[in-house]
């Protein structure tokens, strides 16, 4: 074995297919005392501490007490430049954009400025223990270059894309059908596929685009290979109505993005609180992912999603936080959100769900499962310790607990930026709590 080969002794969790389809028990592989074996920044192999530790011989073993490892979080959906308005006042979708969103956006012309916000988001997200989001910039391409700079040096998965905004949002924060081509295009040959960075091409939702920009939008998703689109989709009542008035032409919300082939393998749609049957059926016929984003759907008074109606028709979906719409950085407080979400509904949200919809199911929304979200051999090393002692609470409650799954569950409820030890991306540690 070679000297750069690292071992990492804890229980050890990771995810190994969606409980919806294959049961819970067959969901995921658990080490009570497991070591996680890196080298080169990807993943060896993990097992049982028994087994494993015979053969390695000299090589370093980092150990971590009433610890638990697990895959980074993915977030499926976030905004970098809103978070210095995390937890703005009293406004429902449309009005916070105009009162708080576009004035916040507006300081992102200043690359300067988005430098710093990209160097305290990034330290947000590592802190709470997400190591891949998919990400929107501002209508600025120095907001996306300023972010893709800051990912690059910390060796991130990350994907982002320039915000396209060309009606029905401020003079200052406007771009054209042409312009909004041009500069995300010179983004995609300089970042796209540039060591773990990925593009997205970011409308950023149907209302703030003219049919001539969805076009060229779309023209540019089809370009590309392995691009993303990334938007949003019938998260607020009003909203929809609006995309109505807009497109009365079209058949419904998402079939706007449709018409435009906006549609597909790696477009992510952020929410989708208010779908019917059939925009269910295209999405997962298409292959399209819904962003799931629970902290965001309650504080911005959105609605209650219902996973499990898109799980029965198949569609990917993946866990966002949406900040500043959202209220946490952090995926356990996402699931925490989640879980009532479901119980408004009637409905419950298994542990071994959850912690799917936070790893493996994001990455596979992100048709990026072969690269992250578990701990297949060879995989990217993006890990996280959480440490069951992080709170007096949570190590009583720990202690309490007799399965896992109660161990687990009490994790998503409990758990927040505290919990996250220590952070891993590609095997090098990129944030310790302590
Ligand atoms: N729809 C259009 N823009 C936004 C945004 O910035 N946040 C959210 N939550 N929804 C949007
Ligand atoms: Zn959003």
């Amino acid at each position: 074995m070679t000297s750069t080969l690292k071992a990492y002794r804890a229980a050890i969790l990771h995810s190994l297919a969606d409980p919806a389809e294959v049961g819970v028990e067959q969901s995921y592989q658990y080490f009570d005392d497991g070591v996680l074996l890196v080298d080169d920044g990807r993943v060896v192999e993990v097992g049982a501490a028994e087994q494993l530790l015979p053969k390695l011989g000299g090589v370093e073993v980092r150990e971590y007490r009433n610890a638990l490892i697990t895959p980074g979080f993915i977030d499926t959906h976030i905004h970098y430049p809103q978070t210095g308005m995390i937890a703005s006042y009293g406004e429902q979708l449309l009005d916070w954009l105009n009162t708080y969103t576009f004035p916040t956006e507006r300081q992102f012309a200043d690359k300067a400025h988005a430098a710093d916000v990209a160097g305290i988001f990034l330290k947000e997200l590592l802190r709470n223990g997400t190591t891949t989001a998919l990400v929107f910039g501002t209508v600025h391409k120095q907001s996306v270059d300023a972010f893709f700079e800051a990912a690059e040096k910390l060796d991130l998965r990350m994907i982002a894309g320039k915000v396209l905004m060309d009606r029905n949002a401020p003079d200052y924060l406007t771009d054209t059908p042409e312009s909004a081509y041009a500069d995300s295009k010179e983004l995609i040959e300089r970042w796209h596929g540039k060591g773990r960075l990925h593009y997205a091409v970011t409308p950023r939702f149907a209302p703030t685009s003219s049919p001539e920009q969805l076009s060229l939008a779309g023209q540019l998703f089809g370009e590309y290979p392995d691009l993303y689109m990334h938007t949003h989709l019938s998260e607020n009542r009003a909203e929809i109505d609006w995309v109505k008035a807009l497109f009365p032409e079209r058949s419904g919300y998402l079939d706007v993005y449709d018409h435009y082939k906006l549609i597909g393998q790696r477009a992510v749609f952020a929410h989708g609180v208010h779908l019917c049957d059939e925009e269910c059926q295209r999405l997962a016929e298409t292959g399209s992912a819904i962003a799931f984003c629970p902290t965001s759907n309650l504080f911005l008074g959105s609605g209650l999603f219902d996973l499990e109606r898109l799980e029965k028709h198949g569609v990917r979906v993946g866990l966002g936080t949406d900040v500043g719409g959202g209220t946490s950085f952090n995926q356990l407080q996402s699931l925490n959100e989640a879980y009532k979400i479901m119980q408004l509904q009637g409905k419950k949200l298994d542990p071994f769900k959850s912690l799917y919809l936070a790893t493996l199911g994001g990455a596979r929304a992100l048709y990026l499962d072969h690269k992250i979200g578990n701990f297949d051999a060879g995989k990217d090393a993006d890990f996280i310790v959480l440490d069951y002692d992080a709170t007096p609470l949570l190590s009583y409650r720990m202690q309490q607990a007799k399965t896992l799954a109660e161990r687990l569950f009490a994790l998503t409820i409990l758990g927040d930026d505290r919990t996250v030890k220590e952070t891993f991306a590609a095997g090098r540690s990129v944030h310790q709590r302590d």
